[in-house]
């Protein structure tokens, strides 16, 4: 089964395009997005609806985190994103007219299950109360549920009012790698739903979107053909205990899923910043046994990392950077520069530079010698709290 590969985790990182493609199926055509793939009901839905409030938990919570950026920057609506774990005992305001997406790969865990079962409860609560006049909470309306899952007979496809299956096919390794790129799909895919139907965006800006996801499988492939000079980088971690991940924009929770793969498979101590947050208090870690990562697209905030890395660089930090062909990070000895993108856009280059990060913690682990496809004290699917 595993064929060539030496690991399920390595072979689900070179499915990807293929789980691409098979996610996009039927889903857009050349230049829209069919909007009817989310459910029959999904027009009227995403009509009346005014806000997004994302629930998630671990790499699936990192997808919601990037949808966050994407939402509120592309397409102007308003979006919250949180853990399962804090939504459920918080005791959240439910305002009207929120859409909740929950994002499981498994469709079974059970945090995940229990905040969209908590809304649910919430709604039908309210809405008696209101009912029945006793109490002077208003009634809520406007609520839905939809749940991006990998998994099409699962718990939480049971429970939400709308379902959107990704076509990741079975994922092995307890690792996620291919779903969460398919999650981030059917989240671009969401978004742009919703912002055609509310005409938040122009059609042109749907072209360039579907354009951009349908060049997305080749993006990786692009991405994956790096795999030498990152198995060469990796040798920099054979005798490490932590490292620093570091992004800006949407490389924030990229850099988040990319320190998470690294601790999961690889128990190296990793955390991810906002890179404008070194000087806070992240900054006195660095010396010269904490590698830094940092994920450096050609963007607005480019010049912003680059200055942010050179205060790195000033405390003898050494720095891996995954940059665009024309980002020109550094040409300093200090600095070992993978230039593995280029043309992606806003939506595509999220999803490319991750791969280049699962990629890294891969090749890490193997030469630490860890159980990459069943890491120590971890589970697939976390049925129980
Ligand atoms: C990390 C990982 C976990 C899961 C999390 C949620 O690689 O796999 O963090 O993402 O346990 O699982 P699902 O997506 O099945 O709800």
């Amino acid at each position: 089964e595993l064929g060539e590969h030496r690991h399920y985790m390595h072979k689900e990182i070179f499915e990807q395009p293929q789980a691409v493609i098979d996610t996009l199926e039927g889903r857009i055509t050349q230049e829209q997005v069919l909007v009817s793939s989310f459910g029959h009901q999904a027009e009227t839905v995403f009509q009346k609806i005014e806000r997004l409030h994302i629930i998630a938990c671990g790499t699936s919570y990192h997808a919601g985190m990037v949808a966050k950026y994407w939402a509120e920057d592309i397409f102007r609506i308003p979006c919250q994103v949180e853990v399962a774990s804090e939504f459920r005992y918080r005791n959240p305001v439910v305002e009207n007219n929120t859409l909740f997406i929950t994002i499981s790969q498994s469709g079974e865990t059970a945090d995940t299950l229990a905040a969209l079962q908590q809304i649910k409860a919430m709604r039908q609560s309210q809405s008696s109360e209101h009912a029945a006049n006793e109490t002077n909470v208003p009634e809520l309306s406007g609520i839905s549920t939809l749940t991006i899952c990998n998994v099409a007979e699962s718990s939480l496809t049971r429970e939400a009012d709308m379902v959107f299956l990704t076509h990741a096919g079975p994922e092995i390794g307890v690792a996620s790698t291919k779903a969460f790129t398919t999650q981030l799909v059917a989240l671009a895919l969401l978004l742009t739903s919703i912002g055609k139907v509310k005409r938040t965006i122009p059609e042109s800006r749907e072209n360039l979107i579907t354009n951009g996801l349908q060049k997305l499988p080749n993006l990786i492939q692009q991405a994956l053909m790096h795999e030498q000079e990152i198995i060469d980088i990796a040798e920099t971690f054979a005798d490490k205990q932590h490292a620093l991940f570091l992004g800006r924009g949407t490389m924030y929770p990229i850099a988040m899923e990319g320190a998470l793969k690294l601790k999961e498979i690889s128990y190296i101590h990793a955390e991810a910043y906002p890179a404008g947050e070194l000087k806070h208090g992240p900054l006195a870690l660095i010396d010269e046994n904490m590698p830094v990562i940092a994920i450096a697209p050609l963007d607005d905030l480019l010049e912003k990392l680059k200055s942010n890395l050179q205060e790195v660089k000033a405390r003898g930090g050494q720095m891996i950077v995954f940059e665009d062909e024309r980002s020109d990070i550094s040409s300093d000895s200090g600095f070992k520069v993978v230039k593995a993108t280029t043309n992606v856009g806003r939506i595509t280059a999220p999803i490319t530079y991750n791969i280049l990060l699962q990629l890294l913690s891969y090749h890490v682990a193997l030469i630490k010698g860890t159980d990459v496809d069943q890491p120590r004290n971890l589970a697939k699917s976390v049925t129980v709290e």
